[in-house]
């Protein structure tokens, strides 16, 4: 057989063989066992010298040509099994998008925070800036500036946390007023919300409990202008038929001052069957307000004698409590997920 012949057999062979490989190693087998450096096609071109020159070309183009069409079968059938190899990663790996999710846990705000937010959203509407202060007060400030004098039942030891000599957690946010009224001048609009602390613990008073507080000043606030914000405010809160309903009451910083009822959101002021919340009564307290006693103003360095002032105070855990219906106010302490969850 001439080497010409020889190569063509090899040629041939080889090809068919690479297109019948079963896989990737084969294939590699089959491309040493023709192409490599001790491979068929390379032994074959060993008997070169024996040819004539004028067959030596021939020869070489011939054996280029051969191994180009092995190599590109080799390379053909590679593809073919790679993209095979794929093809069945791709069906034994496939993502079932049927299978139900492992539920991730959310956490959530605090029902005293989304609470704190909807009350800051609410007035905010109506121009109040947030304003903050320390929880740790000065007794002047917490008392002395917002006139409750030092013989006040509301400063016995009983009812406050004196941390030392003229230092208290403040039992109210209204000290921040004062603040804020120090530090800027008149008109101003702001809402304090914040942490309180009394000596106080039961099914309706926490030792610590949060309160927003807001103030306005400028020349001629009236009485209607506190009446008509507490109204927008309790029918944003609870619902646009709620009605507000003021009662004289006494709180020191404030001349005159009023508790502030709302219409109970529960019964809808229909008690018939009588309303747990209520109590039957249609009406449920929910802040303590009143127009900014003058000695306040003086405590601020507020000089001007044409202005005048509405501040009002509640708490934010009753008001929490309205909103979802919470029984206990210790609930919202006690860190219980049960309970928390629930606000998610
Ligand atoms: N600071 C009062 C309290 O702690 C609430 C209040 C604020 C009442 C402003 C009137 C005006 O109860």
């Amino acid at each position: 057989m001439s080497i010409l012949e020889k190569l063509i057999q090899l040629e041939s062979e080889a090809v068919s063989k690479a297109e019948s490989a079963s896989g990737l190693e084969a294939l590699d087998q089959i491309r040493i066992q023709y192409l490599g450096k001790k491979g068929s096609l390379s032994e074959v071109l060993k008997g070169l010298g024996s040819a004539s020159p004028e067959e030596r070309p021939k020869i070489g183009a011939a054996a280029n040509l051969a191994k180009a069409k092995v190599e590109a079968a080799l390379e053909a059938k590679k593809v073919k099994l790679e993209g095979l190899a794929l093809e069945q990663r791709l069906a034994t790996e496939q993502i079932d998008t049927t299978v139900l999710a492992r539920q991730a846990h959310l956490g959530a705000l605090h029902p005293i925070t989304q609470t704190t937010q909807k009350l800051i959203k609410v007035f905010s509407r109506l121009g109040f800036d947030v304003v903050t202060g320390p929880e740790v007060e000065t007794e002047f400030l917490n008392f002395e500036a917002v006139n409750i004098p030092a013989d006040h039942p509301a400063r016995d030891m009983q009812d406050t946390f004196f941390l030392g000599p003229g230092v208290v957690l403040r039992t109210h946010t209204s000290a921040v007023q004062m603040r804020a009224m120090r530090s800027k001048s008149w008109p101003i609009r702001v809402l304090c919300p914040g942490a309180v602390f009394r000596c106080d613990d039961d099914a309706t008073h926490s030792p610590m409990f949060h309160q927003i507080e807001g103030l306005w000043v400028d020349r001629q606030v009236r009485m209607s202008d506190l009446k008509g914000t507490l109204e927008f405010f309790a029918k944003e809160l609870f619902g646009s038929s709620t009605q507000i309903r003021l009662r004289p009451s006494y709180f020191p910083f404030v001349e005159p001052g009023a508790e502030v009822d709302v219409s109970c959101p529960f019964c809808k002021k229909n008690p018939k069957g009588g309303c747990k919340v209520c109590k039957g009564s249609g009406w449920l307290e929910i802040l303590g307000a009143g127009m900014v006693h003058p000695k306040l103003f003086q405590m601020a360095g507020y000089e001007a004698t044409e202005i005048s002032g509405f501040a009002f105070g509640l708490g934010i855990e009753r008001i929490a409590m309205l909103m979802y219906g919470i029984p206990d106010l210790r609930l919202m302490f006690r860190g219980d997920m049960r309970f928390l969850k629930q606000f998610a």
